[in-house]
């Protein structure tokens, strides 16, 4: 019999659900996005979010399931991101799922919103070959996590400040390129000179794997600030490539050093900024020399959906790991 898990995701300003057959037949991946919303108060207004969830959820989770071709009766277990995440859009999923687990009588699995991201690679290669090293770059988390075997995650090392997309978003609202600010900052980037304009990299102390972006935000504020005052003329794509080129080498020295010290050959990419173009290429070639591999899902699945939630759902579902109904949201969920 096949294993049909609902995917639900609410963590932050996307409303997605998806219907995943067993752990690989992706049959809908449906994804209300807020950004629109958001983009006139230059970021995601937790508030807001919350109540266009309670908008979407149910429409999504209809939307998904019409897609798919079945009906509530044909789901095997409902699979929902309980944190971490702004607590108020995550309740609404929890809420959501918790209602459809008791309502048919089947499984419910609570997943870590970075154990989703991590699983978007499984849906396209299932046959990754542990141990793994994964780099989860999005908005809300730069994390080193590795894998010795599957469901098992071991943290390396996280940001300590800024995440990488949020580094990337507060950027780009400062150069006045619009939100999110990781696309358009890594589209710009590919006409300037990353060399152009010195920013620092903050490697912090010796072998640590930690990170921490918010130094090389002030910088590139503090940059933009003397060069306005002054009346200088700014080269804005020489700022975005030198911005993002900081970024990313630091991104990809701590990863290098993760791979080689936990001796795995296949290094993962998940969320928003693994779609970076820099970041992809400096990373395949930094790690083809030390004979590692790259692998990243595909973009629509690097940002938040529910195809991924689903999937690491129906791994859950094999080790029998359900969630109570008593379920709750955790804004700051541990990996
Ligand atoms: O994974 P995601 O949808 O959200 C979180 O779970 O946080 O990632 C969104 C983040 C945003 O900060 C966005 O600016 C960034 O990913 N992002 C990028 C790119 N595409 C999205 N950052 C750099 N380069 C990109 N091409």
């Amino acid at each position: 019999m096949s294993i049909t898990i609902l995917g639900v995701e609410t963590s932050c300003d996307e409303t997605a659900a998806a219907v995943l057959v067993d752990g690989v037949e992706l049959r809908s991946n449906i994804v209300a996005s807020q950004v629109e919303v958001h983009k006139k108060f230059g970021g995601v207004v937790p508030e807001v979010a919350s109540r266009k969830h309670l908008e979407n959820v149910n429409p999504v989770i209809m939307e998904a399931l019409d897609k798919a071709g079945i009906t509530l009766r044909d789901i095997t277990a409902v699979a929902v991101t309980y944190g971490p995440g702004l607590v108020g859009a995550l309740l609404v999923g929890v809420a959501a799922a918790k209602a459809l687990a008791y309502a048919l009588d089947i499984p419910l699995i609570g997943v870590n919103h970075l154990e989703g991201h991590i699983a978007a690679n499984f849906l396209a290669r299932p046959d990754l070959e542990f141990p793994l090293l994964c780099l989860v770059v999005s908005g809300g988390h730069s994390d080193l996590v590795y894998m010795p075997h599957r469901g098992v995650y071991q943290p390396l090392g996280r940001t300590r400040d800024d995440a990488a997309g949020e580094a990337f978003d507060k950027v780009a609202r400062a150069m006045g390129l619009g939100y999110p600010g990781g696309p358009l900052i890594d589209k710009l980037a590919r006409q300037g000179d990353p060399e152009a304009i010195k920013f620092p990299r903050a490697f912090l102390e010796e072998g640590s794997l930690d990170f921490s972006f918010s130094g090389l935000k002030s910088a590139v504020l503090n940059y933009l600030n003397r060069a306005r005052m002054l009346n200088e003329e700014i080269n804005m794509a020489d700022l975005a490539a030198s911005f993002q080129r900081a970024v990313v080498e630091v991104l990809v020295d701590k990863t290098i050093v993760a791979a080689e010290r936990c001796e795995v050959k296949t290094i993962m990419m998940a969320g928003g900024v693994a779609a970076n173009g820099g970041l992809r290429s400096l990373l395949e070639q930094r790690a083809a020399d030390v004979g590692c591999r790259v692998v990243y899902p595909p973009l629509n699945l690097c940002t938040d959906n529910a195809a991924m939630i689903a999937c690491a759902g129906y791994y859950k579902f094999l080790r029998g790991d359900f969630a109570p109904l008593t379920l709750n949201a955790i804004p700051g969920l541990p990996l």
